[in-house]
């Protein structure tokens, strides 16, 4: 699989704290890649480089080649990256079906309707109730189908299984095998429950301390000494829900 968008030695660092250190990592279409570590490891601040939310310190983010603007995250989802928050950002106010409307109008190609988006994500009953009144879960959910509704070639997910109840964590798995075999979407997901990203990804790569010490299979990476040991006193990652 050819690579859609890739990190090469990225490093942001915060005053005198380094949170992500000489990242390289590729993302391809077609493919789910799955960012897991321990807690502060640099996964969110990974995906706010990439999607121009974040200014990185050096290194280079290419897309299709190409080199990604650092803080213009308007640009970037212009070339078809689109992200969602570990904090959901909605328009707490509007109705669900009206915030995917306002994702959906700003795309010119949409692939998909928006009730069919709410349906995918399983968001039809509550369809006209306001997003603020969502269970944190369904928030979430909702989130996914915003960053959806743009048809992205790279879509950036930040903790999307938090706080779901397992029957959503289920359509989330069905959801994101879907979207990348019919629609060739590349997918990142961040991640801490491993048995959802055992389940869904193609390739893991795992952040300790900014670094990335593990990228691979998910049966290789999962049972990496290194990773277990990255993980001791945070749970191992093999059995973490
Ligand atoms: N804007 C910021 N200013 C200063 N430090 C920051 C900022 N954003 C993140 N950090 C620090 O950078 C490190 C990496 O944070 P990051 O949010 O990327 O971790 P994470 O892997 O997403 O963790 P979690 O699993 O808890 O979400 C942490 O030490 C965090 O405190
Ligand atoms: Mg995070």
């Amino acid at each position: 699989m050819s690579a859609l968008l890739e990190l090469e030695d990225v490093c942001v660092r915060f005053g005198g704290l380094t949170a992500v250190a000489d990242a390289t990592m590729s993302f391809a279409e077609g493919e789910v890649h799955a960012l897991i570590g321990p807690n502060g490891a640099g996964k969110s601040t990974v995906i706010n480089c990439i999607s121009g939310f974040q200014r990185r310190s050096s290194g280079e983010i290419r897309l299709g080649g190409e080199t990604l603007p650092h803080l213009d995250a308007a640009a970037v989802a212009r070339r078809g990256i689109t992200r969602s928050f570990q904090t959901p950002q909605l328009f707490s106010r509007l109705s669900v079906i009206d915030n995917v409307r306002v994702a959906h109008q700003r795309q010119r190609r949409a692939r998909l309707r928006v009730d069919d988006l709410l349906e995918l994500v399983g968001l039809t009953e509550v369809a006209h109730h306001q997003a603020e009144n969502l269970a944190y879960g369904q928030q979430r959910l909702l989130e996914v189908a915003r960053a959806l509704a743009s048809s992205p070639r790279l879509l950036l997910l930040d903790e999307p299984a938090a706080g779901l109840a397992s029957e959503d964590t289920e359509r989330l798995s069905r959801l994101l095998k879907l979207i990348v075999t019919q629609f060739g979407v590349a997918v990142m997901i961040v991640e801490h429950n491993v048995p959802l990203v055992r389940r869904v990804a193609d390739r893991i790569s795992v952040m300790h301390h900014g670094l990335v010490i593990a990228t691979g299979a998910p049966d290789d990476v999962l049972n990496d000494p290194a990773v277990i040991a990255a993980y001791l006193g945070g749970g191992n990652p093999s059995t973490e829900h």
